[in-house]
């Protein structure tokens, strides 16, 4: 009866533990709301391994605790213990238990990671481009945004891809996390349940601007979606239209539009986190990673060309013309390739101040 008195108190350390433990797991908010189908499973995975770690961990406390206090020697004992050899059945016990709970959290994780894989019937598909440090979106028809609009309740299958160095895409509140890499297409799907505004964060440390590299995030309705989808189509067609008709669309931009080049260059400036590297007062960007942005007439000079023309070369060529003081190679290459034609030429227009021209 000792030892059945000896189990008692074992266990009732082993609740206090486990009250405590518990209460700590369940009163701090350990992981952001879910918003997603993926989250959900993914906290019933987090809360599925976290019950078994406060039974364990609570059990072992409760022998912990009861041991120190119930074996505690005389401070004038200074005889070597009772010689103990081992307890074959406590032994196959804590092998067997443990090896179950384990697979257990196995076979649940592979469950949800293959479900998290499977973007159902009739999923979404959006291309995401990163680059330093900045994300792009692709829609299907191809339109092409700096904000990532989604339908709640629908799958979405993204692939991704990376102009430079490896990013991560990840929005908390939808908990799945992948790599974005170079010259790989990695993928990743996104059921949103709730409506709402996030922010995509890159979790990949890939630079300077690292800390920088975000986008909007905005689930809405699935009509709202089709209209909003429909709407940027259509602007995108009617920008595609412009450029063919030639001489009277260029004549408008050119003297009327100047505004609209001028919101399209600050666009592109924001989206393709220009300021995140470089100094341009206007914008209110104040980076310290690349020369500074507000006069560049000495530079261009120096370089024997217009200011329109030193800004061209500087972004499609970055390491024609290094400014003393600064590395080759920090400013991506590839601005050339990923910016469409309009949009270099309004971003080009923006940083050289040229709006008049
Ligand atoms: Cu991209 Cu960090």
């Amino acid at each position: 009866m000792v030892r059945r008195a000896a189990l008692l108190k074992m266990l009732a350390i082993a609740a206090v533990a486990a009250v405590i433990t518990t209460l700590v797991a369940v009163l701090i908010r350990w992981l952001p709301p879910s918003a997603s189908e993926q989250m959900d499973r993914i906290t019933f995975t987090y809360w599925f391994a976290t019950i078994i770690c406060i039974g364990i961990f609570s059990l072992v406390i409760g022998a912990i605790v009861y041991s120190v206090i119930a074996f505690r020697a005389q401070p004038d004992d200074d005889t070597d213990g009772p010689p103990i050899h081992g307890n074959t059945r406590l032994e196959i016990a804590w092998t067997v238990v443990p090896a179950i709970l384990v697979i257990a959290i196995g076979i649940v994780s592979a469950v949800v990671l293959s479900k998290n894989a499977d973007a159902g019937r009739n999923p979404l598909h959006v291309k995401v481009f990163a680059q330093q440090f900045a994300w792009r979106f692709e829609y299907p028809g191809g339109v092409r945004t700096d904000e990532l609009v989604m339908p709640v309740h629908r799958g979405v299958k993204f692939e991704m891809t990376s102009a430079d160095v490896i990013h991560s895409f990840w929005v908390p509140q939808f908990g799945q996390k992948q790599d974005v890499l170079p010259g790989v297409t990695t993928s990743i799907v996104v059921t949103p349940t709730k409506t709402g505004r996030y922010t995509l964060i890159c979790t990949e440390l890939c630079g300077l601007g690292h800390a920088t590299m975000r986008a909007p995030v905005r689930v809405i309705q699935q009509a709202a979606f089709n209209s909003w989808l429909s709407k940027q189509q259509a602007a995108s067609g009617e920008q595609g239209g412009g450029a063919t008709t030639g001489g009277t669309t260029t004549g408008a931009t050119t003297t009327g539009g100047g505004g609209a080049n001028e919101a399209l260059g600050s666009k592109v400036f924001a989206s393709s986190g220009c300021g995140a590297c470089h100094t341009l007062t206007k914008t209110g960007s104040d980076g310290q990673v690349g020369p500074k942005l507000d006069d560049l007439a000495p530079a261009a000079q120096k370089a024997g060309k217009s200011v329109g023309d030193y800004v061209r070369q500087s972004i499609v060529d970055p390491n024609a013309v290094v400014v003393s003081g600064y590395q080759p190679n920090v400013m991506p290459q590839t601005f050339g390739q990923s910016l469409s034609k309009d949009e270099l030429n309004a971003l080009v227009d923006y940083v050289s101040g040229e709006e008049a021209q």
